[in-house]
């Protein structure tokens, strides 16, 4: 733990909330020098407002449904996200794009988690596609937003087997115990100043480097 100020963040989720809720485990067990201090969900029935609503984090319903243009609905959650006083943006499930509204709003504040290795399957429904397309490996990404979809500058990675057996719900599964990993890992990172971002280079400052190399099947 470093200083006693805590890095203010704002978690935007769609869905259960698996991510928020290992968010909210390890600011809750000191590990991260960070507060969630808003959870944001475009769907009321989000898994993810329950999990918040128990920890006893404020959280905001907006509903996507509720606005004809989609900078409405960006500058309705931007709006939010200032009046909290959000430092970091951390996007967790969240099945919205982010228009160049809410990009000038958080420049380079804006972080996702994505469950498969970009630049590789990027969009929707990816754990399927990395199995249909016969990957060996898939895992999950941790990157910056930027104006594409899933094209921002890369953070950090974590890398899964895929077996011949895998559905898409026991490798998603098995992506997802990673993503609970270097997710708040990153936020860390965050917490203590030690990312750098030179266009698409990422830099954290006194990273470690591991040299193992993976492969699948392995070679005997
Ligand atoms: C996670 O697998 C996350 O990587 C993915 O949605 C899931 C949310 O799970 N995000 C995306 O696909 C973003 N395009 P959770 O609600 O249990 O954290």
């Amino acid at each position: 733990m470093g200083s006693n100020k805590k890095l203010r963040l704002a978690i935007l989720a769609s869905g259960g909330g698996t991510n928020l809720q290992s968010i909210i485990d390890q600011c809750q067990q000191g590990i991260l020098d960070a507060e969630i201090v808003l959870v944001v969900s475009n769907n009321p029935n989000a898994g993810a407002l329950g999990r918040a609503k128990k920890a006893g984090i404020a959280t905001t319903c907006i509903n996507h449904r509720d606005f004809d243009q989609r900078e409405d609905f960006d500058n309705a959650v931007i709006a939010t996200l200032q009046e909290a006083g959000t430092e970091l943006v951390v996007l967790a499930g969240f099945m919205r794009i982010i228009s160049a509204v809410f990009l000038q709003a958080f420049p380079q504040r804006i972080i996702n988690i994505h469950p498969a290795l970009l630049p590789s399957f990027p969009g929707l429904h990816v754990q399927q596609k990395a199995l249909d397309y016969g990957a060996k490996f898939s895992g999950c990404t941790v990157h910056f937003i930027d104006d594409g979809v899933d094209t921002g500058a890369i953070i950090a990675q974590a890398v899964v087997p895929i077996f011949s057996d895998d559905s898409e719900a026991t490798l998603a599964a098995r992506i997802l115990e990673q993503e609970h990993k270097i997710y708040p890992q990153v936020i860390q990172w965050f917490a203590e100043e030690r990312i750098t971002i030179n266009g698409r280079q990422v830099a954290i400052e006194a990273g470690k480097q591991d040299k193992s190399t993976l492969t699948n099947p392995p070679v005997i």
